[in-house]
């Protein structure tokens, strides 16, 4: 693939849509949307991007946390792909956290996610994995996983006082210290 994708915007009809599973999880397809996923994520400083969010209604995302200008405070943490992900078991304890996304620039939102989540999936070797995940990393989960259902994170949200702007978000992450 020579040209780099737009990353669609929040109001694109292909945001809304339900994704499709990966049928050839090693085919030159899979693994070259792997290498967009995660070169678009890194250029765009995302922790995560799925893959309906450029344009490819695939049950596909990256998670790639690591402290960078959007996310100061993310954990480090090997990137993941996720592949035709199933999410079998969430804590019925919720966490309120912060939030943003490449498809909606601009904002940042608090949203409640289960504080830790089961999920089993195919990484990129096409390995069957089964892990649980807590704390940023599960939110990260949770809100890629959402892309693939045609959701984004202000659906999550019941109240519009839970969404902010960027400038005020870094002013709370960084006089928190
Ligand atoms: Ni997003």
């Amino acid at each position: 693939m020579s040209e780099k994708p737009e990353i669609l915007q929040l109001g694109n009809p292909l945001l809304y849509e339900k994704s499709k599973p990966v049928e050839a999880i090693q085919s030159r397809e899979a693994l070259s949307l792997m290498e967009l996923l995660a070169s678009v994520c890194s250029e765009s400083r995302g922790v995560g991007l799925a893959a309906p969010q450029i344009g490819l209604s695939k049950r596909m995302f990256i998670v790639s946390s690591k402290p960078n200008a959007r996310y100061p405070s993310a954990p480090y943490l090997e990137s993941e792909v996720m592949i035709n992900p199933v999410i079998t078991a969430r804590s019925d304890e919720m966490e309120r956290g912060w939030e943003g996304c490449l498809s909606i620039p601009g904002i940042r939102g608090a949203v409640p996610r289960h504080a830790w989540i089961n999920i089993d999936y195919y990484n990129k070797k096409g390995s069957f994995v089964s892990q649980r995940f807590n704390g940023f990393v599960a939110r990260i989960i949770q809100h890629e996983y959402d892309h693939l259902d045609g959701l984004v994170y202000l659906d999550r949200i019941g109240n519009t006082r839970d969404i902010i702007t960027e400038k005020e978000y870094y002013k709370i992450v960084f006089n928190s210290g």
